[in-house]
């Protein structure tokens, strides 16, 4: 796909690098801070916000990453998720707030909370990486009055999964401070692909 930008340029330049295989995540952070401290143009066309809530359009996919631009009209977030693989994020426009969060499982319980880790504010040109499984689970909103539209990298083929990078939605899981006695739950002890965490 042609975007008459620089965008184009980015776009080869992850390809090259995950043809020679080096396409790692701290590359790909290091390129996209690159390209956005440089200017990076997003074409208007690609950052169109929907009113029913925020939007994804994807520019790229193959078995080594994925490309998507999103958009976030103000009010609007995701859901608590966590990724299908690492991701690379970088903010375009406005102002993007990152929490995330880790889950733990109380003594004695079954049920499963999820516990605040950090909450971040990200302006143009701020690049986030975030690497299953310890930084992994987290909730991006608009943290500003305008628009905020960023580029997102994952390391995975998102065409794989209905073009979603989403691996499980955390919906019925409480947010709280974990009590004492609680122990954090393995990412890779949780049910995967899209299985809500059920308390
Ligand atoms: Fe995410």
């Amino acid at each position: 796909m042609i975007h008459g930008s620089n965008l184009d340029e980015f776009l080869s330049d992850l390809d090259r690098y995950a043809a020679i295989g080096v396409l790692t995540p701290q590359l790909t952070a290091d390129t996209l801070r690159r390209y956005l401290k440089g200017g990076l143009i997003v074409p208007e066309d690609l950052c169109d916000g929907e009113a029913s809530g925020y939007s994804q359009r994807l520019l790229h996919a193959s078995p080594s990453h994925s490309v998507v631009v999103l958009t976030w009209l103000p009010g609007q977030r995701t859901p608590i998720h966590d990724h299908i693989a690492w991701c690379v994020s970088g903010v375009v426009e406005g102002a993007e707030v990152d929490e995330s969060f880790r889950l733990w499982r109380p003594a004695g319980s079954g049920r499963k909370v999820l516990a605040p880790a950090g909450r971040t504010t990200c302006t143009p040109g701020r690049v986030q990486l975030l690497v299953p499984p310890d930084e992994d689970i987290h909730r991006v909103s608009n943290g500003g009055t305008g628009r905020a539209v960023s580029l997102h990298v994952y390391g995975a083929d998102i065409s794989d999964n209905g073009g979603s990078s989403i691996n499980r939605v955390f919906g019925q899981a409480v947010v709280a401070i974990p009590p004492a006695g609680s122990t954090l739950v393995s990412w890779r002890d949780t049910p995967s692909r899209r299985e809500s965490i059920h308390s």
